[in-house]
């Protein structure tokens, strides 16, 4: 609809200037974390009526009891006070379809394009009554009090692992000469990317396996003492294959990270590891979520192009909802699974789908971050499936070494 971002921005400040009423579609972990974001960042609160679900109805005294996978306050962040009430779509749109005196935000990923087709049906116009929560998260604290936040960003740490799945989204398998990344280069990369913004909800460190990284704890202390005020959750994404050494464990006590343990002896057998690691979160009560039951699916052969037209990419892009970001060597990319790619050899280098951080100002971040990028996709895209674009191949972390080249 906006080809270009001094539009949308010109268009969200217009369509916001006077907006009082806001309604919440989608009762997710993401409704939880934006609320409580915009909650630090607006000095005028929003003023929120009720969340729009069909999976959920109620009423809700403290939203961090939403569901399971709601990130819950570290101790760092301003705990979020709000109460609120569920409705069911099928009452909302009954109800309310004729007093469009509100503005809808979308909060969930998983079904963002079905709530966009819904209220499409019911005659809400894009960008006019609806928006989604990564538009209003970065655009709100800009355009009502010049702050710069970002929904979500990976640093990779290294490119190495202690196991090899075929349809890892980082395409670990796919590294010829994995390397661990240089130290002072990751911490270059991080002064850049946090002198351009005030903000960030989440901030991951990521791999390869995180934990293999020599200078893991020195990250962690990097990131702890210059940046940690300015992040929501720190999170470290693990397979649980390693246990952290206790100089880590502090560092992860001091800095209240929150440890995502991805669970994966249903179907790799490490068992004895994984048990070595929870004892030892549990033992020094850090903040970890296990997770089990990863919906993992097949991104595609990285190699081989799916969809080769313009027109095809296009459509495949906007559909994508793109929750990796990825920060390397000095750059913002897009979407993390291309920088992945480019690392590991497997498609060109395209200046269309990073940013330079050295380059770009607290806007020109925004706009990458939002999707604007030259030519209207990531050029991956042409090789991937995406994230929640229509496109399942269910499959798991079971499968161990190269997929079988198509060349
Ligand atoms: C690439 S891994 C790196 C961290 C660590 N080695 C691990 O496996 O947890 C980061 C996250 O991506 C998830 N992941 C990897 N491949 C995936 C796939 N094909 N589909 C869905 N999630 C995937 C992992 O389960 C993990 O939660
Ligand atoms: S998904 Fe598997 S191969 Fe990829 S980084 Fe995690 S454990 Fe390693």
């Amino acid at each position: 609809m906006f080809k270009s971002f001094s539009f949308f921005l010109k268009n969200f400040k217009r369509k916001w200037s006077t907006t009082s009423e806001v309604i919440f579609y989608g009762a997710s972990k993401d409704f939880v974390l934006l609320i409580e974001t915009l909650d630090i960042l607006l000095t005028k609160k929003l003023n929120v009526n009720f969340i729009i679900d069909d999976y959920k109805t109620g009423s809700y005294e403290d939203i961090y009891s939403l569901n399971d996978a709601v990130y819950q306050p570290d101790g760092r962040v301003s705990p979020c006070k709000r109460k609120i009430k569920i409705v069911k779509s099928e009452d909302f749109f009954r109800t309310n379809k004729e007093k469009k005196n509100f503005k809808i935000i979308t909060t969930s990923d998983a079904n963002k394009n079905k709530y966009f087709q819904k209220l499409v049906d019911f005659g809400f116009k894009a960008q006019e009554d609806f928006f989604d929560y990564k538009e209003v998260a970065s655009l709100l604290p800009l355009i009502k009090d010049n702050k710069t936040h970002i929904w979500r960003a990976d640093i990779m740490l290294t490119e190495k692992c202690t196991l090899n799945c075929t349809f890892c989204n980082m395409y670990m398998p796919h590294f010829k000469s994995a390397k661990h990344r240089d130290l002072n280069e990751i911490k270059s990369d991080l002064d850049k990317f946090f002198n351009l913004i005030d903000y960030i909800s989440i901030f991951h460190l990521v791999g390869g396996e995180p934990l293999m990284y020599p200078y893991v704890n020195e990250v962690i202390e990097y990131v702890g003492e210059k940046y940690r005020d300015k992040i929501g959750r720190l999170i470290l994404t693990t397979n649980g294959t390693l246990t952290p050494k206790p100089k880590t464990i502090e560092l992860f006590v001091k800095y209240n990270l929150l440890i995502s343990i991805s669970d994966y002896t249903d179907q790799v057998n490490y068992k004895r590891r994984i048990n070595k690691l929870l004892e030892s979160l549990e033992t020094n009560k850090i903040t970890f979520s296990i997770r089990k039951d990863i919906n993992w699916n097949d991104f595609g052969h990285p190699e081989v192009v799916k969809f080769p037209l313009e027109e095809q990419v296009k459509k495949h892009f906007k559909k994508c909802t793109a929750p990796y970001k990825g920060i390397n060597k000095g750059r913002y990319y897009f979407c993390h699974l291309n920088t992945s790619a480019n690392l590991a050899g497997l498609v060109p280098d395209n200046k269309n789908d990073y940013c330079d951080l050295d380059k770009i100002d607290n806007l020109g971040l925004i706009e990458h971050d939002l999707g604007f990028l030259k030519l209207g996709y990531a050029t991956f895209c042409k090789n991937c499936n995406g994230c929640n674009t229509g496109i399942e191949i269910p499959v798991g972390p079971g499968k161990q070494g190269i997929r079988i080249s198509p060349k």
